[in-house]
């Protein structure tokens, strides 16, 4: 029988990678996101279950997780929906800090929460998108550095919690990605090749930690690119 995955964030950047090979990988992929409108290579392929929905409406969040759960076992979660502000800390706005508070630790908190029961019938795995901003001082990213190191922390107490009942907890730290999460800031990543990931390449960590052995499990898990560079936006 073919596994089932549940992946925020896969409406677009890193999580749309993540769902397309693990469509490949033969999962059903259940996704989460507000916007599936540039994503067919994902929601036309059979085993795609769109979950068009914000995150941030926990009532929601849970009803459709019972709804998914009720049906079928759960083997994998991936928690990758995220967003990012970026500046001097004193011009964030509380909108926006609550909002990345929410994202990044809240609802992968909430999901972990709500999910670990059948993950540990399943003997499954929790993928968690954390940041390499969550191992280093991050001015004019402090709250977003923030969130990403919380999750970090909490993945680390989970490893722990949770391998004794065969569940496997896997922090990813990607470096800078060519995504849309830059939207709102003044820098983005660099054009250079050697300078930044591609989706695709946090995408293959995630298969390869799903293929290795089973007697092994990878705790975190750094893809950075090789030259180190940030560009200024004009
Ligand atoms: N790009 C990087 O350099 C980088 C580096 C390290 C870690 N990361 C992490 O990687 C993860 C994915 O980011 P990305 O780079 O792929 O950026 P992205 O292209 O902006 O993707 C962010 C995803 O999160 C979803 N999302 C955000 N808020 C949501 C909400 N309230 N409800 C539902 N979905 C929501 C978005 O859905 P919609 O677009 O449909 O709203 C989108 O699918 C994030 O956790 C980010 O922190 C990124």
């Amino acid at each position: 029988m073919g596994k089932t995955a549940i992946v925020t964030g896969a409406s677009s950047g890193i999580g749309r990678s993540i769902a397309e090979v693990l469509l490949q990988m033969d999962y059903e992929v259940y996704g989460f996101g507000r916007d599936f409108s540039d994503c067919k290579n994902i929601t036309d392929h059979r085993s795609f279950r769109k979950v068009e929905m914000d995150l941030l409406q926990t009532g929601k969040l849970e009803e459709e997780i019972r709804k998914i759960s009720k049906g079928s076992t759960i083997d994998l979660l991936v928690n990758c929906a995220g967003v990012g502000y970026y500046g001097l800390h004193e011009e964030i706005s509380e909108k926006n800090i609550s909002e990345m508070v929410r994202t990044n630790l809240e609802v992968p908190l909430l999901l972990c929460q709500l999910l670990l029961r059948k993950l540990k019938e399943s003997h499954g795995t929790i993928i968690n998108i954390s940041s390499i901003t969550a191992n280093q001082s991050n001015p004019h990213g402090a709250a977003y550095g923030a969130t990403k190191a919380g999750l970090l922390s909490f993945s680390r107490s989970l490893f722990d919690e949770a391998r004794k009942y065969g569940v496997k907890v896997t922090t990813i730290l990607p470096d800078m990605t060519d995504t849309d999460l830059y939207r709102n800031a003044d820098f983005t990543c660099s054009s250079e090749e050697n300078a930044r990931l591609l989706p695709d390449d946090v995408a293959a960590a995630v298969r390869f930690i799903l293929s290795s052995d089973p007697h092994m499990t990878i705790q975190e898990y750094t893809v950075r690119p090789q030259l180190h560079r940030i560009e200024k936006r004009n």
